[in-house]
């Protein structure tokens, strides 16, 4: 005879494909129930890729059958999105937010939470009700540029207020932890913080949250694609050739969780001198414009290296707002246009976004 823990320790050998975990540690296995000799098992994915549902259903009956289990598998998907982006389990734990924005790099440093501040700040310029939820666990840097490392959020019928600032609103694990204490995130908490920032904080209807996500395409991913239909998501690059590389890794994985691209920032691309007004090629430049070719999107912005950045950054003064005449914030500011032109065409009509109640079962019964 077998039990249910049995067989989830036979599931965990099953890793959920082109992840690293396995899909009992995501949550994917909804039912296990036992019959004498058979048993009957629901899992249920975020991806419509009728290719994973079939590989995980594969792998899944063979360690069963291995352990001498006969076992009928059902994989439960979403529907194909008919818009590319109005993603994928269906689920939406922040409901009045009408659009999700992922802005993603392969690596640290290369300029993500900046992009994230002054893309949103030029949303906000534009009269739309923007949000940023700062989602970078590991190096949560926005309230320092939003210059409100010492607010505390109000608590109100045990949920969080975010903090408003420049016409923003703003949530961040940097103001729930004090200031150098660093956490050690395992798989499990970073689903769980990610989740309650979304979930647990007050967030009024805003027309779009902007999500700066931690570097590197792992469980955060995941977790939000997971959590709420995100519309579209963004990538922040270098020029060099190794930040480029990074920066696929993070595109493919917008391709991987069904995420529609809204385009690619290349940051610090040139460096204009302030005394002589010559450009000068730093890292190299326009290789985002490769990069965007090859995915089937568009350079959203050429941001140059500038001193008002990093200065703005460090002491909480965006550019967009307090050096609204460099290139820079010129620059954003006509990226914030496209990019609010690419979120009205990827999110179209919201009511397409699939309620869970819709999923439907492979075809890989
Ligand atoms: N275009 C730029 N010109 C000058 N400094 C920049 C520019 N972009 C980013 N920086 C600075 O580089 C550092 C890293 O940027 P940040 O946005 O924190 O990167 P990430 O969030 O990807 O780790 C910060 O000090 C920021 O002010
Ligand atoms: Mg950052």
């Amino acid at each position: 005879m077998f039990s249910e823990e049995n067989i989830k320790k036979l599931l965990s050998s099953v890793t959920y494909p082109e992840f690293q975990k396995d899909i009992v540690t995501f949550g994917f296995v909804k039912k296990i129930e036992i019959d004498k000799n058979r048993v009957v098992v629901e899992i249920e994915i975020p991806s419509s890729n009728p290719k994973i549902a079939l590989k995980i259903k594969e792998d899944a009956s063979e360690v069963l059958k291995n352990s001498g289990i006969e076992s009928e598998i059902t994989i439960y998907q979403p529907k194909e999105p008919e818009i590319k982006s109005n993603s994928k389990s269906g689920k939406n734990i922040a409901p009045n937010i009408k659009n999700f924005v992922m802005i993603s790099s392969g690596k640290g440093g290369v300029g993500k939470s900046t992009t994230t501040v002054n893309l949103a700040l030029a949303l906000v310029e534009q009269g739309k009700k923007v949000g940023i939820l700062d989602a970078d666990i590991y190096g949560p840097n926005i309230p320092r540029m939003l210059g409100i490392t010492d607010q505390k959020p109000e608590v109100e019928e045990g949920r969080l207020k975010p903090l408003r600032v420049y016409g923003l609103e703003m949530m961040s694990m940097g103001i729930l932890v004090n200031e150098g204490q660093s956490l050690i995130w395992r798989g499990a908490m970073i689903m769980k913080a990610i989740e309650q920032l979304l979930g647990d904080v007050l967030w009024s209807d805003l027309d779009v949250l902007f999500i700066d996500m931690p570097p590197g395409t792992g469980d955060a991913q995941l977790t939000l694609a997971q959590s709420v239909p995100i519309t579209c998501g963004v990538c922040v690059t270098t020029p060099q050739a190794v930040a480029l590389d990074d920066a696929k890794r993070s595109l493919d994985m917008f391709e991987k969780l069904h995420i529609s691209i809204a385009g690619i920032v290349e940051n610090m691309s040139g460096f204009i001198c302030s005394s002589c007004g010559k450009e000068y090629d730093i890292f190299g430049r326009k290789s985002g414009i490769e990069l965007a070719k090859r995915y089937n999107t568009s350079v959203l912005a050429e941001i140059p290296l500038e001193p008002a950045i990093r200065e703005g950054g460090d002491s909480g003064k965006p550019v967009l707002i307090f050096h609204s005449d460099t290139i820079s914030a010129k620059n954003y500011k006509k990226a914030g246009l496209a990019l609010w032109q690419k979120i009205e065409s990827f999110s179209g009509d919201n009511s397409a976004i699939q309620p869970v109640s819709s999923k439907a079962s492979c075809g890989a019964n």
